[in-house]
């Protein structure tokens, strides 16, 4: 590949699977049992927010270090897999530019390593202030009863993440460094949900090389200029050291 000044990796549930969490479009409609309309958008919240919190609670609780779990949680434990850790590897050895999207709300790219990482769709391990929009670090369940630090109130303390009908977070700083990039790769996502799957398209608008890495095609394999399809545990190491090799050296 010719050299390449600045990258902007996509990911999606794909590449958390095989660390164990399940992808949201599997063949029953379901995630982790639940409809997502139940759990995932903001009237959910209103109608239940009891459900939403028992919810995003057991997203959170393997997620944990093993310090702060009980057993139950400890045999459940969540680790990164090769492919977060190839792009971890990437980010500390190429010589340029690098930003890491996800789509993710776990926090396996942050424990494989990556640094430069934004979060579009929030993080689990967050919470937010529902009247003064102040985010908090969540290492523990939410109960619903829970007073909020910053307001004092009950029930105003949410999961901090982009519900179904919500605004992605740092679509601006996405849109810079997409526009200013001269190679897109995409990981572990269907290509299902908006913006996050027009982001292959502004890449293209900016003259970037654009790569889909994915277990099938996605919805919107047809705008990539390349594909390389396989479980991403598997693919990502290698993709990522024959680009190391092809780049001079940092
Ligand atoms: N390696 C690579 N790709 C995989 C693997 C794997 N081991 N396992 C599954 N995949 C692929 C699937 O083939 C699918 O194309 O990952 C993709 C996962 O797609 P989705 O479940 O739709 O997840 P994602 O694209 O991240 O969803 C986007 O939708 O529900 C919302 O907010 C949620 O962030 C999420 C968004």
């Amino acid at each position: 590949m010719n050299s390449v000044k600045s990258i902007v990796v996509l990911t999606g549930a794909g590449i958390s699977a095989e660390s164990g969490i399940k992808t949201f479009r599997a063949d029953d409609g379901l995630w982790e049992n639940h409809r997502v309309e139940d759990v995932a958008t903001p009237e959910a919240f209103e109608r239940d927010p009891w459900l939403v919190q028992k919810f995003y609670n057991e997203r959170r609780r393997p997620l944990l270090s093993s310090s702060s779990l009980d057993q139950k949680s400890l045999e459940q434990e969540i680790r990164p897999n090769p492919a977060h850790k190839a792009l971890a590897k990437l980010e500390a050895e190429f010589d340029g530019d690098f930003l890491l999207v996800t789509q993710n709300i776990d926090n396996l790219h942050e424990q494989g390593g990556s640094q430069n990482i934004l979060h579009m769709h929030g993080e689990v391990l967050k919470m937010r202030c529902k009247s003064t929009e102040n985010v908090f670090d969540c290492f523990n369940d939410i109960q619903v009863a829970d007073l909020c630090d910053c307001c004092g109130e009950a029930n105003n303390l949410r999961p901090h993440i982009v519900w179904f009908g919500e605004m992605p977070l740092y679509m601006d700083e996405i849109a810079l460094a997409i526009s200013n990039c001269d190679l897109f790769v995409s990981i572990g996502t269907s290509g299902n949900v908006y913006p996050a799957a027009g982001f292959v398209q502004m890449a293209n608008q900016a003259g970037a090389q654009t790569i889909e890495i994915n277990l099938e095609e996605s919805l919107v394999a047809s705008n990539f200029d390349q594909a390389v399809y396989g479980k991403a545990g598997e693919v990502l190491p290698i993709w990522v050291d024959d680009f190391l090799l092809s780049q001079p050296k940092k």
